[in-house]
């Protein structure tokens, strides 16, 4: 159908203020009550090494949550573009999507849970105008280092009273434990690394109704139906975090000089919960995709399951495709650039299952052109040449992949059963995304090996986390498993030298090959035969406790001051690539301590992902090398 006529016949649906009016009417609520609204930084972060996408709206704001004075105040509000590449495989739901906008409000060491509670209830209300007999709560039950969150019950009982509902513990105010109810980046406090913020939350449900539930999904199915139960009948909408703890390295959780509020809710939720329809892909940030995808294929959407959930990934992704692709990225091999390139195949091979007749390429732009109409004015100018050129991206990468698709999917036919190597051919020939080449097959009717594919699905999944971790740069002569092993022993042992021998240690070259290691370190004399053996157990303890291995990008200046390594007499530019053994993800960059890794040092990789994949450590012998200079050498096993 022609974009022209496509778009007069939707403006007859579509309401295309819903969205626009709640984010306005968020943003201008909190700037009453004496909040700055901030710009959503970008999707692909600027100062963030440690992630790849901004998937919150407090992650661009870590450092002021730690502290640091915020230019534009301690109050602010904001609707920040986020993506969650997690989530990719619940999409299909009437709820998840990879992309969405948080609307935030922060309290950095201003207001606190009265002020915050308070206000989220009074915009969920009287400006949404929820009706609040619909809406249950839920707060932090305690645990051995937290209290039990008695405040906000006290402050809940009373706003629910205030609009004449009595709200009692266990029917209106729900208490759960962390895994419900704390957040953090990497979330419960077990889970979070050293130097990582986070604290009790308090979740805002709405309530479409019993006959929505779908019990037997929950993963609460033996228990009576209440908001976290999953089941479809409620759905969270807002999210108060109290943001006052940091997790220490000996894995306690200390109070932070300042308490926060850290506030999102999903815009897309809220949206469905005004409309009073569970579906947000009936809200208008996608019923027109929704539209042009019924009109490509066909079908109607909401009417079979399995067209329905095609339809919703193919528009989430290619939502989120537009958005990455307007921020400067290209479909590519390593980090976000791969995302990009799975989103997008993946929205193709949910088009073929999808069928209709149309070419793909040009529904892949008619997507793209409808984001671009129902961001237009907040996100993108849907009518610039600058829009519509960059859709060409989108476009040329769909007719790649759908060459390459036909061709495979022709091969796919070829086989009885798919087994986890034909399905990895398929995906190093045809690039086809792993999980969906299983259901393609599924569907045809062939027999899928599950376990052995499950086995090939571990391991290319190990593969592409090394590329995205962009680790394969290196200057080593090969970057066999085994020198690459060693590679990572080489930093276990300079940083186990200078813990345990002497902490002015410091590496002066090094050598690696297949069969074992060569580090020079500056040394006055003979390392003890006790020193070798001490460092020894300590390198192997190391490898015992499986630490993950991360590289982080980071100023020169920075990874000076937070004490990383470096080869003496090289030049570094001004950014450089550090790797962290013993930093696990999500570690704020910013607040990294000495106490925070076990080893970190300038480096271009590549390494192993975690420790343990080492083996046994043994120094083979220690000598002299020159002056000042002491030369180990050292195998694993
Ligand atoms: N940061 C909190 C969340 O993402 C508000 O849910």
């Amino acid at each position: 159908m022609q974009w022209e006529v496509l778009q007069k016949q939707l403006r007859g649906i579509i309401n295309p203020m819903q969205s626009a009016d709640i984010r306005r009417k968020y943003i201008g609520y909190f700037q009453k009550q004496g909040h700055t609204e901030i710009p959503s930084a970008p999707i692909v972060p600027l100062n963030d090494p440690t992630t790849l996408f901004t998937s919150s709206g407090m992650q661009p704001l870590v450092p002021y949550l730690l502290g640091q004075k915020h230019p534009a105040g301690t109050r602010l509000v904001d609707s920040q573009k986020s993506f969650r590449s997690q989530d990719i495989d619940e999409v299909g739901d009437n709820r998840h999507t990879t992309f969405f906008e948080m609307l935030g409000n922060w309290s950095l060491g201003d207001y606190f849970k009265k002020e915050q509670l308070t206000w989220i209830f009074g915009f969920l209300v009287t400006e949404l105008k929820l009706d609040p007999k619909r809406l249950y709560v839920s707060v932090f039950e305690g645990n051995d280092s937290v209290p039990k969150d008695t405040e906000s019950i006290g402050i809940w009982k009373t706003l629910f009273e205030g609009v004449g509902i009595k709200a009692e513990v266990g029917a209106r105010i729900f208490t759960y434990p962390a895994k419900k109810n704390w957040w953090s980046r990497s979330g419960e406090p077990e889970k979070m690394p050293p130097g990582e913020p986070g604290g009790p939350d308090s979740e805002v449900f709405f309530d479409f109704g019993a006959e929505l539930g779908l019990h037997e999904k929950s993963a609460y199915k033996h228990d009576v139906c209440h908001p976290n139960c999953d089941c479809g009948r409620f759905m969270e909408i807002a999210n108060s975090v109290f943001m006052q703890y940091q997790k220490m390295p000996d894995g306690t959780l200390k109070e932070l000089s300042q308490k926060n509020v850290d506030f999102g809710g999903g815009l897309e939720r809220m949206c469905a919960a005004v409309a009073d329809n569970p579906d947000v892909f009936r809200t208008d940030l996608f019923a027109p995709i929704m539209t042009l995808l019924e009109t490509f294929s066909g079908m109607e959407y909401g009417k079979n399951p399995k067209e329905t959930q095609a339809m919703r990934v193919i528009a989430d992704h290619l939502k989120a495709a537009a958005f990455m692709i307007n921020e400067g990225l290209f479909p590519g091999n390593k980090q976000q650039g791969y995302v990009l390139r799975r989103l997008i195949r993946r929205a193709v091979v949910k088009m073929h299952q999808l069928g209709g007749n149309g070419s793909k390429s040009e529904l892949g732009m008619s997507v793209y052109r409808q984001v671009g109409v129902i961001y237009n004015g907040v996100y993108f100018d849907a009518e610039s040449p600058e829009f519509l050129d960059k859709g060409q991206i989108l476009k040329e990468e769909i007719t790649r992949f759908e060459k390459v698709l036909n061709v495979g999917l022709v091969q796919l036919g070829k086989h009885e059963t798919i087994t986890g190597t034909v399905a990895f051919d398929l995906l190093q020939s045809y690039g086809f995304p792993w999980e969906l080449t299983y259901e393609l097959a599924l569907e045809k009717g062939q027999e899928v090996d599950r376990e052995e594919f499950q086995k090939e699905f571990r391991k290319h999944q190990e593969l592409s986390r090394t590329a995205a971790a962009g680790m394969f740069k290196g200057g080593l002569a090969d970057h066999s498993e085994a020198t690459t092993n060693l590679h990572t022993a080489h930093h276990l042992l300079l940083a186990s030298l200078q813990k345990l021998v002497d902490p002015s240690i410091k590496q002066r070259g090094s050598n690696i090959t297949a069969e074992r290691l060569r580090i020079d370190v500056s040394f006055a004399r003979k390392f003890t035969p006790e020193e070798l053996t001490n460092v020894t157990e300590y390198v192997n303890a190391a490898i015992g406790k499986n630490l993950p291995v991360t590289r982080v990008e980071m100023p020169k200046e920075h990874a000076e001051k937070i004490g990383a390594q470096m080869e003496f007499g090289t030049k570094y530019p001004d950014r450089v690539s550090v790797y962290f053994v013993g930093l696990r993800e999500g570690t704020n960059p910013e607040a990294v301590t000495r106490d925070d890794y076990f080893s970190a040092e300038f480096c271009g990789g590549p390494h192993v992902s975690f420790t343990g994949a080492l083996g046994h450590f043994t120094i083979l012998k220690e000598e002299a090398s020159s002056a000042g200079v002491r030369r180990i050498y050292a195998k694993l096993t």
